[in-house]
């Protein structure tokens, strides 16, 4: 029936959240925490839509509240009633997300792989395109992710991504931890979010397992803060291992962003955890991966089995037309020169 196509599932309850610190897996009280959206400091818990069947991916009703909640919160997560792995209804949803609200559609990984990308421990040999470049993914791996964004190092990066859970850790590992960013952007003093929001201050590098064509450029230049459509400081770009500052301003803003990521991620009350338990199989969480940070830790089953998907690849609001561009090599280098001349 049209009028059930999308059933409201627990929203507004606060029950749910994990109970491990990404980082340092301590144990947390199994109170309930609550959930800070760009709009005010206090909102509410992440929504949970539940989609009986299929059909639900192409549902009006349905796709038009995924679209709502991810525009409002920018998190959601999704129960599914059935079996699916394929992935049938996250592509459908993308679809009917990109026919009726305007999301643009994702980039295939590869012709083998579509657009849907396999989140789970590689032990040697597999058919990935990584590997074939004698590089591993991270998420390839069974180690921790610190706090980052997905695809920084992409201009334009894309603007949400989901993960579907097709098997979670059994062994109490790879809790996904999410840290809101217009939280952060509040945290940072004014002459810090000034200075990260300027297009010049820091090189982000290319990841040596996404770089295809040598000849390429393996990095960009531009900023790690930008403004929402308020005009608050609440998307974010950042992955810490690839992210240089190009001058002293730009270092002591960096330095004081990962002190204020940390220290967030320290209080309970500003960090979500998604343990197995809140993401069973058959679960899907999505993310806005401008107005949210994210973390795991460490994987503990090799048998966890994750499918993500990244669509709706915009730059940041008001950077269209600014000095983001792109290094070669050979400026790079241009510019250490200069860096190093500088320092003798
Ligand atoms: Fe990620």
């Amino acid at each position: 029936m049209a009028s059930l196509a999308s059933t409201l599932l627990r929203s507004g309850r606060t029950k749910g959240w994990g109970c491990v610190r990404p980082h340092l897996r301590l144990g947390c009280p199994a109170s309930s925490r609550l959930l800070y959206s760009t709009n005010s400091r206090l909102s509410h818990a992440v929504t949970t839509l539940l989609a009986p069947d299929l059909s639900y991916s192409q549902n009006v009703d349905h796709v038009g509240l995924v679209a709502r909640h991810l525009e409002q919160d920018g998190i959601l997560r999704i129960t599914l009633g059935f079996r699916d792995d394929a992935s049938r209804y996250l592509e459908g949803l993308i679809r009917s997300l990109h026919a009726h609200h305007g999301h643009r559609l994702p980039l295939a990984h590869s012709a083998t792989r579509g657009w849907f990308w396999d989140v789970r421990p590689s032990f040697g040999a597999t058919s990935s395109f990584q590997t074939a470049h004698h590089h591993q993914a991270r998420s390839e791996t069974m180690d921790e992710f610190p706090w980052h964004t997905d695809c920084s190092y992409e201009y334009p990066p894309p603007r949400y991504f989901a993960l579907q859970v097709l098997r979670a850790d059994r062994f109490g590992g790879g809790t996904l931890s999410v840290l809101s960013a217009a939280r952060l952007g509040a945290h940072l003093d004014a002459a810090t979010r000034a200075t990260l929001m300027r297009g010049d201050a820091f090189r982000i590098a290319i990841p040596a397992e996404f770089v295809k064509d040598p000849a390429a450029p393996t990095a960009i230049r531009g900023r790690l803060l930008v403004a929402d459509a308020q005009g608050r400081p609440g998307l974010i770009r950042f992955r810490e291992d690839i992210v240089t500052p190009l001058d002293e301003a730009a270092a002591a803003a960096l330095k004081a962003l990962k002190a204020a990521i940390q220290h967030l991620a320290a209080q309970e009350h500003e960090t979500m955890h998604f343990a197995a338990a809140d993401l069973p199989a058959g679960s899907v969480i999505l993310l806005d991966n401008r107005r949210w940070l994210h973390a795991r830790n460490e994987v503990t089953d090799p048998e966890r089995h994750l499918r993500r998907v990244r669509w709706d690849a915009a730059p940041f609001p008001g950077m269209e037309e600014t000095t983001e561009e792109l290094l070669t090599e050979a400026e790079q280098a241009e510019q250490a020169k200069v860096s190093d001349r500088k320092a003798a």
